[in-house]
């Protein structure tokens, strides 16, 4: 076959059984964060520029290399969301939700696009489910939000995660340390790979990003920035232990923990799979305490995380998802139709039917023989057959795959017969 078109490096296709397994999962989730108090919201997909840039901050990857920018035929700049926080954030201020007393629990499900190397786990068109928390700077709540992560997880039967969190200090203690690591590591330039050397300059914090070996090693060598905070970021992460410790939620320090995203205050944290290390990462997120005045609000603390559908999916189910398996979806009643007629007459009764339970229409013209094999594969109870006979004298033939009992049903009697065979 001579296919013309192929989807986009990067993106995937998801298919009937896969799907199912997506749907199973969005369900729960959506179950968990009702009830820990999270409502859900839909922003656009594509949102300016400007706000990303500005968020995420430049000198991170996602800015620098991997956003999906361009401009429009009215000469907007607009970029496919890389993320979803600052356009929650927007959002937030947008409709003026600054004025609500009390928490604003957001959560979100959908795309995002980052112009990333494709492999196993990584893509450029990936889902989150993530929740953003605006409104309180209380420590208890970053407990609550790690906590919410977890809930996610459980709700999906994962194992074998990890927590680790750390502290990455606010504006009055972070930008002194950030100046001592860029000296250090300007004396030390040399040996870090030219990815890190530009990073030294433009963006310091991000040294700790890198998955070099060598500049791991002589990154060891700097004290890390959970110990150069301040005494009210240290008290926040005490609290912040103290109250994991009172949900028993067991979690490690990282010190390395600076998360790819520059709005980030105090809390850091990340959930991940302890066997895979490459791509291991299901979970990310952390305070912003800074975001919604950088945006154009009043100064307002907040929290949040995002989890990657596929990340978690492919942890649930390691093996390679092969589309060949996959089957449509399963019906209660499929309808083998012999000629046109006899599928319009199929057709009007399905309508009544579809009314009680799951029926399919077979309109491909195939012998008998054909559909009762689709009607096998489909998983069907019951199956009806319509040929010239049965149209002719307003009825169907009524096969219960059960025990292969077959009699003849009235049109008008059609509905009751079939309600009672499925209980329906
Ligand atoms: P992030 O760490 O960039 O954080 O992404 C969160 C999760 O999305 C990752 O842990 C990973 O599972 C998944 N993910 C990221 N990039 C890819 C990719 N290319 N392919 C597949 N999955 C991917 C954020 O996006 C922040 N907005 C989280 C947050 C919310 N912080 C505060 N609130």
């Amino acid at each position: 076959m001579d296919i013309r078109y192929r989807r986009p490096r990067g993106t995937r296709d998801v298919l009937l059984e896969e799907m199912e397994r997506w749907r199973w999962c969005e369900e729960r989730w959506r179950e968990v964060l009702e009830r820990y108090g999270f409502g859900e919201i839909r922003t656009p997909l594509i949102e300016p520029t400007d706000l990303f840039t500005r968020a995420v901050g430049s000198g991170t990857d996602i800015v620098d290399k991997e956003m999906y920018s361009f401009e429009t035929k009215g000469g907007e700049q607009i970029t496919l969301r890389p993320e979803a926080t600052a356009s929650v954030v927007r959002a937030y201020l947008e409709n003026g939700l600054t004025r609500q007393p009390g928490t604003l629990k957001f959560y979100y499900l959908g795309p995002m696009f980052r112009y990333d190397r494709p492999q196993a786990g990584r893509y450029r068109q990936f889902h989150q489910v993530g929740v953003e928390a605006i409104g309180s700077p209380s420590p208890v709540l970053d407990a609550e939000v790690i906590r919410t992560a977890l809930a996610l997880f459980e709700a999906v039967d994962a194992e074998g995660l990890t927590v680790q969190v750390n502290t990455i200090g606010c504006p009055e203690c972070r930008p002194g340390y950030v100046a001592e690591l860029q000296a250090w590591a300007r004396g030390r330039a040399e040996g870090f790979c030219e990815t890190c050397r530009a990073r030294l300059e433009i963006n310091p914090l991000r040294l700790f990003d890198c998955k070099v070996e060598s500049c791991r090693d002589l990154l060891g060598g700097m004290r890390p920035i959970s110990e150069a905070v301040c005494g009210a970021c240290r008290d926040h992460h005490a609290a912040l232990r103290t109250s994991l410790a009172a949900m028993d939620v067991g979690a490690t320090e990282d010190p390395s923990l600076v998360r790819g995203l520059d709005y980030y205050t105090r809390t850091t944290f990340e959930i991940s799979a302890r066997q895979d290390l490459r791509q291991s990462a299901l979970c990310g997120g952390g305070r912003y305490d800074g975001l919604v005045e950088q945006c154009g609000g009043p100064p307002t603390p907040a929290v949040g995380f995002s989890l990657g559908v596929e990340r978690t999916l492919r942890h649930l189910y390691p093996e390679e998802f092969d589309p060949q398996l996959s089957r449509q979806s399963p019906v209660d009643v499929y309808m083998a139709c012999l000629g046109q007629p006899a599928m319009i007459h199929a057709l009007a009764h399905a309508e009544l039917l579809r009314g009680v339970c799951r029926v399919e229409v077979d309109t491909t013209g195939r012998g008998v023989k054909a559909q009762m094999k689709g009607a096998h594969a489909r998983g069907a109870r019951l199956v009806l057959i319509a040929g010239d006979d049965e149209l002719a004298a307003g009825k169907f033939q009524m096969k219960d795959l059960n025990d292969g009992h077959q009699r003849e049903v009235a049109g008008d009697g059609l509905l009751a017969a079939v309600r009672e065979v499925l209980g329906s």
